[in-house]
């Protein structure tokens, strides 16, 4: 545990606006706060450099990339394009784009690797669906997503996991403490198989409905490294407590 330093990433899916990045001022100094915690924020494409001019201390990424560095992709942005106006990470295989989008497990891997290419990070989303859970298949699912879209060369400096249950996004829903726990132990004992003694250097993030009541508890379960945070992200009033309850661990 002691090697991996906790990780509070915020996802403002396609939130935000130019008037929004004061919030960024407050996070900012908040971070400086917490030495010991690494502090992220995954803005809209639009507001990449704009972000990381605004505070170049935080690590300023991007929500998505293409899994090809520039062609014929009309819309699409690619590792590269993101880097050069400053993003120093990317999400890649979030659930809203696995859903919406229609993105394979083979498509993330092929993202992660191309972000890694750019010398970009990035954290790789996994979550089961409240049907897979009923069923009882929710560790089988994930565990097997982790498998399929884990790229080439994964290793504890550029990539981390984020465990992202679908029904717990925002919700207001959580999976128990000892579900959470039960979980990164599978997707680290899952790394351990692919990685060997590479599994215990990636961070495992949670996700879903993180906020400043519940954060101390998620992120004290055993294998949760930090945090990915949507909703409660958009705010300083709202994301600064969770980089101090990361701070305090
Ligand atoms: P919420 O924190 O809004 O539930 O979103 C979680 C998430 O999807 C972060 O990527």
């Amino acid at each position: 545990m002691g090697m991996r330093r906790k990780l509070i990433a915020g996802n403002w899916k396609m939130n935000g606006s130019v008037g929004a990045l004061g919030e960024l001022d407050a996070i900012a100094a908040a971070a400086a706060d917490a030495p010991g915690v690494d502090v992220a924020v995954a803005v809209p494409a639009t507001l990449i450099e704009l972000a990381s001019d605004r505070a170049p201390a935080l690590a300023i990424g991007a929500q998505d990339v293409h899994d090809r560095p520039s062609g014929a992709h009309t819309g699409c942005v690619s590792a590269a394009m993101v880097k050069e106006v400053g993003a120093r990470f990317t999400i890649v295989g979030h659930s809203e784009r696995r859903a919406d989008q229609g993105e394979t497990d083979a498509q993330v891997r092929a993202k992660a690797e191309a972000a890694r290419a750019a010398g970009l990070h990035a954290i790789l989303c996994v979550g089961e669906t409240a049907a897979e859970r009923d069923a009882g298949r929710a560790e089988a699912v994930v565990t097997a997503q982790l498998a399929a879209s884990l790229p080439e060369g994964a290793s504890g400096d550029w990539l981390a996991i984020a465990y992202e249950p679908v029904w717990a996004i925002g919700t207001g829903r959580t999976p128990t403490v000892a579900d959470v726990a039960a979980m990164h132990g599978a997707l680290r004992a899952r790394l351990r198989t692919l990685l060997g003694d590479e599994a215990d250097a990636l961070r495992l993030l949670y996700g879903g409905s993180v906020n400043d009541a519940n954060a101390a508890e998620l992120l004290g379960a055993g294998d949760v490294d930090g945090a990915l945070v949507g909703g409660a992200s958009l705010t300083a009033a709202k994301f600064v407590p969770i980089i101090r309850a990361a701070a305090r661990l």
